[in-house]
């Protein structure tokens, strides 16, 4: 909810002008028969289709239209500035996690395991790794576990990488040994290991299969409420899916309660009907500012969309069931959801995920699915 005057006014006149369009749009859809509708529907895809052919033509036309005549990226244009602009901020201001220690340490992993390992490696980031290990030190609420992964690995490395070879990791050495002993919190083995090591899980491809076919979109539910200690739960093993860097940098907002969840549920345009249906919906939340360059922009869609896969399925092994909502990138459907949620400019909404008891009666689509003869394409030659 927002927390000020300002804030509050802001969203009363979003609310207002979204009543307003809706009411509009619905008193001109009134005024003509659906046969008319449909033609009109088709004229304007048409004419659209011409645009769209018109200014994919060439590279600057496309640029242009962008630029002037369509808006719909200039939300994610200043979303990703934003990010790169609260990155740098961010590295003086840490909270409980940092993109940059996480993205440095899981380099430097790859260093250790490397084959042949070289005898000197990341001298031109150990500096600044070993500096921003030493600053967060300072901050209380710093996650302990990433802090004590950051230091076993930093140890391991500086076990590793000979003194005397290079003067950066020299330098970054006598600071990493000077830095005043405190307590470990955490002292989980955090290190690099071999996959002799590894677990290993006691899944066949059948059970995994089955469980793969147990998950269905389910959109009917029991009215049980969702205890979020359960959804915990499922994110603390959803959280071993792969992220680019290993910076996970997204994070799933809980909104428990149905009448709270149809609020937020209502905003996307896919839950007509089963809005108010929802037990509990999370809204899965990607952050632009764990990365300093464009380059980057869509990887916060792919790392949350593997942890929600597997947060799914996490949950249906606790009894819970999902269905994923697509979050539609439209301005005044964003704003809504960012003055609700006290989100950032660069905290971008992915999708949302419903979730709770199914009901049993409910109907599930069946939703056939494409096999390996369309999925896959094997490539012969490459040049
Ligand atoms: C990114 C994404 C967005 C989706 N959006 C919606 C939605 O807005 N409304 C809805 O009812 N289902 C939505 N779904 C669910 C899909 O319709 C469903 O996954 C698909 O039809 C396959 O069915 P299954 O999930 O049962 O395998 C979405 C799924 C994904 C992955």
């Amino acid at each position: 909810m927002p927390t000020n005057e300002n804030a509050a006014e802001t969203f009363k006149r979003n609310k207002a002008r979204w009543r307003n369009l809706v009411f509009m749009r619905k008193l001109l859809v009134s005024l003509f028969s659906e046969q008319q509708k449909v033609s009109i529907k088709q004229k304007l895809e048409t004419v659209s289709a011409a645009f769209s052919y018109f200014f994919a033509s060439h590279r600057w036309l496309a640029s242009f239209y962008y630029f002037l005549l369509s808006s719909q990226f200039h939300r994610e244009h200043l979303a990703i500035l934003k990010g790169r602009s609260a990155y740098r901020q961010k590295l003086n201001q840490v909270v409980n996690s940092s993109a940059l220690l996480r993205r440095n340490i899981h380099r430097l992993e790859k260093g250790l395991i490397m084959q042949p390992r070289r005898p000197v490696f990341a001298s031109d980031y150990i500096g600044e790794t070993v500096h921003h290990y030493a600053d967060l030190h300072r901050y209380p609420d710093f996650d302990q576990a990433e802090l004590n992964w950051a230091f076993q690995v930093l140890t391991c490395y500086f076990s590793v990488v000979s003194d005397g070879r290079n003067k950066l990791v020299d330098l970054a050495r006598q600071q990493f040994i000077n830095l005043p002993v405190v307590a470990a919190k955490d002292t989980t083995q955090a290190s690099p290991y071999t996959k002799r090591e590894a677990v290993r899980a006691e899944v066949s491809f059948a059970s995994l299969s089955k469980l793969f076919r147990q998950r269905r979109s389910v959109r009917w539910f029991l009215p049980t409420a969702v205890d979020v200690t359960i959804i915990r739960q499922a994110v603390n093993i959803a959280n071993q899916a792969p992220s680019a860097c290993n910076r996970q940098p997204f994070r799933f907002d809980v909104i428990n309660g149905s009448k709270n969840a149809a609020k937020i549920a209502s905003l996307a345009m896919g839950t007509t009907g089963f809005a108010e249906n929802i037990p509990c919906l999370l809204v899965v939340v990607g952050d632009l500012s764990c990365y300093p360059a464009e380059r980057d922009r869509h990887v916060i869609y792919i790392d949350s969309s593997l942890a929600t896969m597997q947060l799914m399925l996490a949950l249906e092994t606790l009894g819970l069931s999902t269905c994923p909502i697509n979050w539609p990138d439209i301005e005044f459907r964003e704003k809504l959801m960012q003055q609700k949620l006290e989100l950032e400019i660069y905290e971008r909404p992915v999708m949302l995920l419903a979730v709770g008891y199914a009901d049993p009666d409910g109907g599930i689509a069946y939703s056939q699915k494409k096999d390996d003869q369309l999925l896959v394409r094997e490539i012969q030659h490459v040049d």
